[in-house]
């Protein structure tokens, strides 16, 4: 059967090592931030620079698809997912990580088509860890296959989620709550990496066992779907049903066992949707 969108992932592969390259030379620099929505919502020069050279490259060469890219949203764009082909780009994921020099950043790309995801790309760019998926292919990190680590046993699991300042005191409570629910199980630890697209390729290689966030965004989780998925894991929504791109929360597992134990124990708080009006 043919292949159609091959050669739109062998491009982005290109398009991707390159962004990478662009962020590490960033390192070297300083770096000058700014804020968005809050003292703790980080922007920087590079994330813009480096999602420009993404979009213009891909667009020069593709006209007709659709973008939904961080930075592009955050100056005004559309954040709609249609049937079109459309690119959902993260240029760095972990900016909070890229302004501290904390080792994971990365480029994150996914691809859908009729609203599924085709495939994605996740450069963990300073480790240089190249995570690629296509849907039905399996999934890869430096071309070497890899997959999630099968544990059902939620008490022997090392769970991923992240702490963020929530404005509203009741989220907040909520998200320290969960932590607890989950620590108290127990499990074997929690760990917050500081990179959605990371924690879910993390979970997608076997070096923990679950991921779960409420309040991201389809930029962060695009890229790092098609990789969890195709590694053999499961990925829903915190409610237990279907995951949905532009819902703003999931979880991802190594096991169906544990996505549903884990669901039962968060409460989810009301974090919008990418495609509100
Ligand atoms: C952030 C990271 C982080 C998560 C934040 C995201 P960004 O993405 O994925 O892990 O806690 O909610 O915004 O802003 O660095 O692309």
């Amino acid at each position: 059967m043919s292949d159609p969108w091959k050669e739109c992932m062998d491009y982005c592969l290109e398009v991707t090592k390159e962004a990478g390259k662009m962020i590490r030379d960033a390192l070297q620099r300083d770096i000058s931030i700014m804020q968005k929505s809050s003292p703790v919502d980080l922007v920087t020069e590079t994330d813009q620079k480096v999602e420009e050279l993404i979009i213009s490259s891909i667009r020069k060469k593709y006209p007709t698809h659709s973008f939904i890219g961080e930075e592009s949203v955050a100056a005004g764009a559309a954040s709609v997912l249609t049937e079109n082909p459309t690119w959902i780009i993260d240029p760095i994921d972990g900016t909070t990580n890229f302004v501290h020099r904390f080792p994971f950043v990365c480029v994150s790309i996914g691809f859908t088509v009729n609203k599924e995801i085709e495939f994605g790309i996740v450069y963990s760019c300073i480790e240089e860890k190249m995570y690629t998926a296509r849907r039905g292919k399996g999934a890869f990190c430096n071309g070497v296959p890899i997959k999630v680590s099968g544990q059902e046993d939620i008490s022997k699991s090392l769970v991923l989620t992240e702490t963020g300042f929530k404005k509203d005191p009741e989220h907040f409570r909520t998200m320290m709550a969960n932590m607890e629910s989950i620590l108290t199980i127990p499990v074997h630890g929690i760990r917050s990496p500081g990179s959605a697209a990371v924690n879910m390729c993390l979970v997608a290689c076997g070096a923990a066992d679950a991921y779960y966030h409420m309040g991201i965004h389809c930029w962060d989780m695009a890229g790092g779907a098609a990789i969890v998925r195709e590694a053999g894991g499961v990925i829903m929504d915190v409610s237990g049903g279907p995951f949905d791109l532009m819902s703003r929360r999931l979880i991802t597992a190594s096991s169906r066992a544990i996505a549903d134990c884990i669901a039962k124990k968060i409460q989810p708080f009301p974090c919008g949707r990418d495609d509100a009006e």
